[in-house]
């Protein structure tokens, strides 16, 4: 039937080398092989991450290569031995793997699938081949499931079936951005009813941390960002005061624990920066604050800070995809989002056709957008 087995020709996003823009070509994508699954991608958002691979500063990344990792599609055929999902099913493709095998995937208090890309890289499929071409030359993949492409092949233990009624423009977003934000709040940090909370950094994932610090009944969420013009939107979705820290002659960690008499009971580090976290985890409540770090780090840098901050009791956590197994998790959480229970959308600023995507990476680096969905 229609173009199952055969190779297909289509669009997609190429970041030739690190530091150049990505270009817009066309490309052949191979049928999946055993244990792989072809998705027609329909919508795709684009995360500050995809914007580190083309800076080149996101590890173990070999290009060329077609990046995008938040995307929602359609399975168009699938290789020998899939069960978990059939052709025409709705589908998300998952950035961090379930492979259900792995001592991390056995264990219930861990979503580090051994099959990360930060333990080995997910530049080809797993028998170390690519699904893509172009010009005669091999395209390595990003994440396992480069969503910059309008077909796209991943293994099955990175692809999960969703409600077949769910809007593909908006739950795309459970695939990296908003799923992360929550789930550092809810999984992560397991914010209490009562509690104060600091969220450093406003962008699309850190909003989604207010939003799960709302949940979870967080008395006090404090925003804290270097735009002002994230304040809006902070506020909306349940941030109860914003900060500016270039506001401020002292540091930002002062003024917090000036504010709340002995500082915040949960922080969160939203930026990807060193400096920023150091000052969250010194915001933190002493003996019993709680320090979750959802931003990336700069690539191979190290950190410093006075020990006796966790000597006196707080604790800092790393926070991975928020903490979900994503095969598990995330149709549940596209099932909460259709009965309105998350509402997600408010996040989404801009919608655009794939090939604008150039104009979204601006929008991205502008600090005008939340989240950009882009449509094939
Ligand atoms: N202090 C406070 N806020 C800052 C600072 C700072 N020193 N520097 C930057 N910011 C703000 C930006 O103004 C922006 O609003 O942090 C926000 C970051 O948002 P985005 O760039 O939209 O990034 P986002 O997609 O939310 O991801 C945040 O999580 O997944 C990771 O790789 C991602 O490390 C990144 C982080
Ligand atoms: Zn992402
Ligand atoms: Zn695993």
């Amino acid at each position: 039937m229609g173009t199952s087995g055969k190779i297909i020709k289509c669009k997609a996003a190429i970041a030739w080398e690190a530091g150049k823009s990505l270009s817009i070509e066309e490309v052949e994508v191979a049928p999946p092989k055993s244990h792989e699954v072809r998705v027609k991608i329909i919508a795709t958002g684009i995360c500050g991450t995809d914007d580190h691979v083309l800076t080149g500063s996101f590890p173990k990344v070999d290009y060329p290569v077609i990046p995008g990792h938040e995307g929602a599609g359609i399975v168009e055929s699938i290789g020998e031995g899939v069960t978990c999902v059939k052709p025409g099913d709705k589908v998300i493709p998952l950035c961090l793997p379930q492979c259900g095998e792995c001592s991390s995937c056995l264990k219930w208090n861990t979503n580090c699938c051994l099959k990360t890309h930060l333990c080995n890289p997910q530049n080809l499929m797993p028998d170390k081949t690519s699904r893509f071409t172009c010009k005669g030359k091999q395209i390595h993949h990003f994440l396992w499931i480069s969503t910059f492409s309008e077909y796209t092949v991943m293994p099955d233990s990175t692809v999960v079936r969703i409600d077949d009624a769910a809007p593909l423009d908006k739950v795309c977003l459970f695939g990296c951005g908003f799923s992360t934000g929550y789930g550092a709040a809810i999984n992560t940090a397991q914010v209490t009813p009562g509690s104060t909370c600091a969220v450093f950094g406003l962008g699309g994932v850190g909003l989604s941390v207010v939003m799960g610090c709302q949940a979870a009944g967080a008395s006090r969420i404090i925003g804290i960002d270097i735009n002002k013009e994230k304040f809006g939107k902070a506020k909306e979705l349940g941030a109860t005061e914003c900060l500016d820290p270039r506001d401020y002659e002292k540091p930002i960690q002062e003024v917090l624990i000036e504010m709340t008499g002995h500082g915040v009971d949960y922080a969160f580090e939203v930026v990807g920066c060193l400096d920023t976290l150091t000052a969250a985890l010194a915001s933190c409540h002493m003996g019993c604050g709680v320090c979750v770090m959802v931003g990336v780090p700069p690539t191979d840098s190290r950190l410093s800070f006075d020990p006796l901050l966790l000597f006196t009791g707080r604790t800092l956590k790393g926070s991975f995809i928020g903490g979900w197994k994503m095969k598990d998790s995330i149709p549940q959480l596209v099932s909460s989002y259709m009965e309105e229970e998350l509402k997600t959308d408010v996040l989404i600023t801009h919608t655009l056709s794939f090939s604008e995507i150039s104009e979204g990476f601006n929008l991205l680096r502008s600090g005008k957008s939340v989240r950009i969905v882009l449509l094939f």
